[in-house]
Formats: structure tokens, C-alpha cells, sequence
């Protein structure tokens, strides 16, 4: 279930910035194999600055990674640094005053979040669901929508989160060493039925 942020795979050969990007996304979609693929993909990717529990910049601009997670309907899983990337509405009534203090918003005016992967129930790695466009855990079947907030089962909120905010380089920086505390159940600010047929039905 945990990660080795310092697991490498030194025979293969670097992928290009974009490519890197499909195949993390592609991989967050399903709980088994293809979240195993994520996870792989995500060791590969050889400039991490930090890791888990530092400052980690991602390897990507934070303009290209917003575009990306838009045109894919899928966050950016970044196993190395237990995370996934979404984006979020800063239009959305009441989005920048719950969100808007630790979670940057792009030139293009998209938000970026940074959610902690660990479901907090018990602690599983919570899968996406393309298909429904939450999260849905599939220990005891917690789920969040795509902001990561409490949508049901028996988490006690939404999933935890680390600041972040974008570099001069125009990457985006999270911040690992800081987990802010997710949103209690009755601060959804998204209202998000879901989009198709549930992966966790329990
Ligand atoms: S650990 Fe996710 S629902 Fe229990």
C-alpha cells in the first residue's frame, strides 16, 4: 500500500514530459493494475526535487498539467508524492474562500489541489473513478467527489490536502511536509452527483 519514493528502474528509458503525463493519467483510473502502472510511471520521472515530505515540484508547468487533467477528466496521480492533482473552480460560489488560501489558480484562472491519496477512514489508497468522476475507496467504500470532498460511507470528512502554490519556473510546488485537514462532510462546496456508474459498490 505505501510508496518507496526512492524506488528507481534505471534500465528503462526516460519518457517525454507529455507521454509521462497520458500514462499517469490513464493509470489513475482504475484501482488495480492500472494503479499499479500509475505508480510505476510516477518513480520514473527523474528531477523530483524533494520527496515525500518536502517541498516536491512537479515536473510539469502548472498551465500544462491543468490543461491536461481537463482534457483527460482525470486528476494527476503522483504516487512518488502520495498525491493526486486536481483542478478546481475558483468561480464556483464559495470555492475561493474554502480554497483559495493554500491551492494556487493559473494565469488561465484554473485552480490546482494537491489530495493526499490516503483515504481518511483507515488509511487506504483511495482509487479515481473515471467513470463516476469520484473517488472511491475500496476498503469500506468511502467516497469524494473530484474535489475530494465527503460524498459518503464512513470517512469522517473529505481527504486531506497539502498547500501548494506555483514557482517562478511556472511549475507547481507542493508542499508534503504540511497536511491540511480535509473538509468536514458539511463543507462541500462542490455539488457533483455522479457522472456515471460507481467502480466501488459497497
Ligand atoms: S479506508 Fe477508505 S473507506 Fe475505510
Amino acid at each position: 500500500m505505501s510508496e518507496n519514493p526512492s524506488r528507481r528502474l534505471p534500465e528503462l528509458k526516460p519518457v517525454e514530459r507529455r507521454t509521462f503525463l497520458r500514462y499517469s493519467l490513464i493509470g489513475a483510473t482504475s484501482a488495480g493494475l492500472a494503479g499499479f502502472g500509475a505508480s510505476v510511471l510516477g518513480f520514473l520521472w527523474p528531477n523530483l526535487s524533494g520527496g515525500f515530505g518536502a517541498d516536491i515540484t512537479l515536473p510539469v508547468s502548472a498551465a500544462e498539467l491543468a490543461a491536461t487533467i481537463r482534457e483527460e477528466r482525470a486528476p494527476f496521480a503522483f504516487p512518488a508524492g502520495r498525491m493526486y492533482i486536481v483542478t478546481w473552480d475558483p468561480n464556483t460560489p464559495g470555492a475561493e474562500e474554502q480554497y483559495g488560501e493554500d491551492h494556487p489558480v493559473t494565469a488561465d484562472g484554473v485552480g490546482l489541489m494537491a489530495l493526499f491519496q490516503k483515504c481518511v477512514h483507515l488509511g487506504c489508497r483511495v482509487p479515481w473513478c473515471q467513470s463516476s468522476q469520484w473517488f472511491e475507496c475500496p476498503c469500506h467504500g468511502s467516497k469524494y467527489n473530484k474535489w475530494g470532498e465527503w460524498m459518503g460511507g464512513p470517512a469522517p470528512r473529505g481527504l486531506d490536502r497539502f498547500p501548494s502554490r506555483i514557482g517562478d519556473d511556472g511549475n507547481l510546488i507542493v508542499s508534503t511536509g504540511t497536511v491540511l485537514t480535509g473538509p468536514a462532510r458539511t463543507e462541500r462546496v462542490l455539488q457533483q452527483e455522479p457522472e456515471g456508474p460507481a467502480c466501488v459498490d459497497l
